[in-house]
């Protein structure tokens, strides 16, 4: 069929079936946008399409390509602007309550009341969620950031006895790696992924108390100290081990390369694991995962949650308003959380689920988090947990700058940190 042919076939099928018939035979209608687009996360979200279809609504999905979210969050921002924006989207963090700042959020407490939201969930959690007191988002998971995955085969091969748990120790396995031939880290390239190598870092050289004064109060002189020249010193030594095709990769390339056994390791929140799980490879066997070298006690987090917007006027119907509740509620129900984050490689959001029925590093996580308590649990700040999305893109600038300049000097890079920051407070 020629293209005209077919633009005549489209155009006389739509006459037959006409936009609002699709429409008016389901009780409503809920756009998602998110960025769940690699293999693992897709098969998550796909958990929470179901349920949604299964209680009658129809699940538009709006899923935007590109790990970390810069990229759904551009969408997302050209859609509100033009005044159309979906009925839910990934968002996260201090950025709840920007978005919520603007008059474009909706609460559900109603639904939040009815489910007992305000017992199922930690006070860190419920209260990133709320605006002026109300739940403008619902929570669905809490992501581990300063994770090690390791293919324990190709340490094997390379004469690596046991993971590392020191940023020495990992600088030897990665030499070893090197010298049998392997790729040492799996690395992408991309701003986001740099930077959430430099707050592991962070955290590795300066302690829970050290990261806190870096993301959390911004405080200068701990971001010009002689502190940061050592993070970055090690950044670039890291550098050096990283995979020399990363420029620009996107995370679940690369972690593909250590699950076929090209490379030894990845720095990566345990979204990655959603990659060995759709492989079919099990935890503790086919791969290890073990606290990023020097930040065992702490538990930098990651709470992935949709936040609930205002329906444009011309999607502003009951059927849709419900749908969008519908939506909320099923979120946090233990049928969806137990499935979604055994798909997605994080933990249940709610307290009262059973881990057992979870592999070894969601369990080993749920105990981190627990153990962590408040000192250790620490707001992701490459996974916009910690800063404003415009402070957080001027230290991601800063970081790819320097990691991608051979001549970068550590002992300048905290100065140009402080004063990119102080320009986007
Ligand atoms: C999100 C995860 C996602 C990852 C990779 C993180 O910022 O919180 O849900 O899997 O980015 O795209």
């Amino acid at each position: 069929m020629n293209a005209f042919n077919r633009l005549a076939l489209v155009i006389s099928l739509a006459s037959i079936f006409p936009l609002h018939a699709y429409a008016a035979d389901t009780k409503g209608n809920v756009e998602v946008v998110h960025w769940w687009t690699s293999g693992g996360e897709a098969k998550a979200v796909d958990v929470l399409k179901k349920l949604v279809e299964k209680d009658g609504y129809t699940w538009q999905d709006s899923a935007v390509a590109g790990g970390g979210g810069a990229a759904a969050m551009t969408v997302l921002k050209t859609r509100a602007v033009s005044g159309n924006p979906p009925s839910a989207a990934q968002i996260k963090g201090p950025d709840i309550q920007d978005w919520a700042a603007l008059g474009l959020l909706t609460q559900v407490d109603d639904v939040a009341k009815a489910n007992n939201w305000e017992a199922l969930l930690p006070k860190t959690v419920s209260e990133t969620m709320k605006y002026e007191g109300h739940y403008v988002a619902v929570p669905v998971n809490i992501h581990r950031v300063n994770w090690l995955w390791i293919n324990p085969e190709v340490f094997k091969k390379a004469g690596i006895e046991k993971a590392p748990t020191t940023l020495d120790e990992l600088y030897a396995a990665g030499d070893k790696l090197k010298a049998a031939g392997f790729i040492p880290l799996a690395h992408g390239g991309q701003p986001w992924q740099d930077s959430t190598v430099f707050e592991d870092l962070v955290l590795s050289v300066m302690g829970p108390e050290g990261y806190k004064k870096v993301f959390v109060d911004q405080d200068e002189a701990t971001l010009t100290g002689p502190q940061m020249t050592e993070v970055f010193t090690q950044l670039k030594k890291l550098k050096g081990y990283m995979d020399p095709d990363g420029t620009g990769q996107d995370w679940n390339l690369e972690a593909a390369k250590v699950i076929n056994g090209k490379a030894g390791m990845q720095i990566m929140g345990d979204w990655a694991k959603s990659e060995w799980t759709a492989a079919g490879k099990t935890a503790g066997t086919d791969y290890e995962c073990v606290p990023f070298p020097g930040t065992d006690g702490s538990f930098t987090y990651n709470i992935d949650s949709l936040a609930m917007f205002k329906l444009a006027k011309k999607n502003d119907t009951p059927g849709n308003n419900a749908a969008r509740d519908d939506l909320a509620k099923v979120a946090l129900e233990p049928e969806f959380q137990y499935v979604f984050n055994q798909n997605k490689g994080s933990i249940p959001v709610r307290n009262d689920l059973d881990m057992s029925k979870f592999d070894s590093c969601a369990q080993a996580s749920a105990k981190d988090f627990a153990s962590a308590g408040e000192k250790g649990q620490l707001p992701s700040m490459a996974h916009n947990m910690a800063t404003s999305l415009a402070v957080q893109g001027a230290i991601f600038d800063v970081v790819t700058n320097f990691m991608s300049d051979k001549n970068a000097d550590p002992s300048k890079a905290g100065k140009q940190l402080a004063s990119a920051i102080k320009a986007a407070q």
